[in-house]
């Protein structure tokens, strides 16, 4: 299934990650990726060659992903986070009110699965009927650094992700909370199948 129709619909630990956190890397054996013809390395891959880093579309089968468990992939050139989230992680995502976010809409160079502005709602954020699958652009929408918890380390205050360049803090929607940032991190283009294959660009 494409997310919730072509878009136009749609744990744990804290500060002080490690420095593993900073590369590009993915958990081996969580899931497959592939660009056309070439397959990328799915371990700590910091010199991923030239034909992965101008892919504009990747695929990543991520059917093994079990809940709870996150992913990291690069898609033109910059980290992908995959994150199958808990019930929980969800729950606390869709309790949070526009009023309480510091970037409550996203627009449609923001998240380019939706046409036009969107309340930053977790609803409008994800798009799979369950809301488990959130993929977003992993860099600080403040100065571009990665931020920490794709592997276990730092998750913020919110339980999402943990900037420690200049300490911002997002949610389990991907949404900025606290921090400089001024913005939620950015969405990819994506579908997703309901064989769970994920395909990031268009
Ligand atoms: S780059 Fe992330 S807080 Fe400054």
């Amino acid at each position: 299934m494409s997310g919730q129709d072509a878009h136009d619909a749609p744990d744990t630990a804290h500060s002080g990650g490690t420095r593993r956190d900073f590369l590009y890397f993915a958990t081996a054996g969580a899931g497959a990726v592939t660009t056309g013809a070439a397959i990328w390395p799915l371990i700590n891959s910091m010199n991923p060659s030239a034909d992965v880093l101008s892919a504009s579309k990747i695929d990543v089968d991520v059917s093994s992903l079990e809940t709870g468990q996150r992913l990291t992939v690069k898609w033109q050139g910059k980290p992908v986070f995959i994150w199958r989230r808990s019930q929980s992680d969800i729950e606390a995502a869709r309790a949070v009110s526009l009023e309480d976010l510091v970037d409550p809409v996203d627009t449609a160079k923001e998240d380019p699965n939706h046409k036009s502005p969107v309340p930053a709602l977790d609803e409008n954020r994800v798009f799979d009927p369950d809301g488990e699958w959130l993929v977003v652009i992993g860099v600080c929408t403040h100065l571009g650094c990665v931020p920490l918890g794709q592997d276990g380390g730092a998750i913020g205050d919110f339980g999402g992700w943990f900037c420690p360049c200049h300490g911002s803090h997002y949610d389990t929607s991907g949404r900025i909370r606290k921090g400089p940032a001024p913005r939620n991190l950015d969405i990819p283009p994506y579908t997703l199948g309901e064989d769970l294959r994920l395909t990031i660009g268009v």
